[in-house]
């Protein structure tokens, strides 16, 4: 081999060496044990959106005290083993003056960062979008990493409507995906390539089975292409789940086969781990379909199926804090518990019998 060759095969663009092993350690630290991940990377304006309607002020102080909440929550790292953060959190410091990312860090928890820019129309397609963020992204995952961020996350999204997702959404989405997944590998930080196909409409399971596995399979065609590693990424799917207002609502089981025979159809065994999004399903829910899948196909997969949750981990423990310090205990009893049944589900065990400890929280107000 002339030196050339051996510089292109060890040196990434960057001047840093690819360490392949360190991807693949990433990756089977944070699907060790049964754990999950916990999103807690919304934008300032999903967050104060989700504030909003119940009441807590949409301040850069609320945002933080929310997210030490959650990073603070007793034994969290019990069942969670990576936090996935926003660029605003990532670069705080809590109430106490403490770095946000030193606490992660003393919890036991890996840090991780959002780093697209979020979904925008898409030029000539007004009704799709693509998700952004490249520009300057191999500049700014240097700086994460300095910052201590050992993985990332893009998420790429499809929606379900008449004449959409176009073929050109698809590809446009997944070429973007694996060129953050190619930089990302390069940085030596494990991407967590996010593919989500929207749960809003009335199409049937069916159809978001035909198009999860077509959106899968383009994704995995362009990280192929683009040279990614798939032993160092985790991909973060939606379930295969009917449209919120689709007539036909499967069964927990008919969900998990759905979501199984598509991932089987469509993601390569090289890949470590498959951590679902919730999607706007609620906690309870969510547990009870991953576990589904995990009890009845666990032990004929080559993958480990697990969460990465925003909404199904956190909403139920935001309703009852509503912004309130006095409730903050309780808020963290709520994260905790719902964290646990998703370890619980990650194992085939959950069972609707561990929701009653639950019970004697204070009732969350409506949202
Ligand atoms: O980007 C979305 C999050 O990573 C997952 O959020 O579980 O609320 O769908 P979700």
């Amino acid at each position: 081999m002339n030196m050339v060759k051996i510089c292109r095969k060890f040196l990434t663009g960057n001047g840093n060496h690819m360490n392949k092993q360190l991807l693949i350690d990433t990756a089977k630290e944070l699907l060790a044990d049964d754990k999950g991940l916990l999103a807690i990377d919304e934008s300032n304006n999903t967050c104060n959106k989700r504030f909003e309607i119940i009441g807590i002020p949409q301040t850069v102080e609320a945002r933080r005290d929310w997210r030490e909440l959650i990073i603070t929550t007793p034994d969290l790292n019990e069942c969670i083993s990576g936090l996935i953060l926003y660029d605003e959190t990532i670069r705080q410091n809590g109430r106490k003056g403490l770095p946000i990312i030193k606490t992660i860090l003393d919890a036991g928890i890996i840090p991780g960062i959002k780093v697209d820019i979020g979904a925008k129309s898409m030029a000539l397609f007004p009704k799709e979008k693509i998700t952004e963020g490249l520009d300057g992204l191999r500049e700014r995952l240097n700086e994460y990493q300095n910052i201590g961020a050992r993985f990332a996350k893009w998420r790429a999204m499809i929606r379900v409507g008449s004449g959409s997702p176009s073929q050109a959404c698809i590809e446009a989405n997944a070429h973007a995906l694996a060129r953050y997944a190619a930089l990302c590998q390069e940085a030596n930080i494990m991407p967590i390539v996010e593919a989500e196909v929207l749960m809003n409409g009335d199409h049937d399971l069916e159809r978001c089975l035909e198009i999860t596995k077509e959106f899968l399979r383009t994704i995995f065609n362009q990280l192929y292409r683009q040279a990614v590693m798939l032993e160092g990424l985790i991909l973060k799917p939606n379930m295969v789940l009917p449209g919120l207002t689709c007539k036909k609502q499967e069964t927990e089981a008919e969900v998990a086969y759905a979501t199984v025979k598509c991932l089987l159809q469509s993601v390569p065994a090289a890949v470590p781990g498959i951590a679902f999004l919730s999607g706007g399903q609620s906690g309870k829910m969510a547990s009870a379909r991953l576990n589904a899948m995990n009890l009845i196909y666990k032990t004929k997969l080559p993958w480990a199926l697990t969460f990465s949750f925003a909404r199904a981990i956190q909403q139920p423990a935001l309703k009852i804090w509503c912004g309130e310090d006095s409730n903050s205990d309780a808020a963290q009893k709520a994260l905790y518990h719902r964290a646990k049944c998703n370890q619980a589900a990650r194992l085939g065990q959950y069972d609707t019998g561990m929701e009653s400890p639950i019970l004697n929280l204070p009732e969350p107000v409506p949202i």
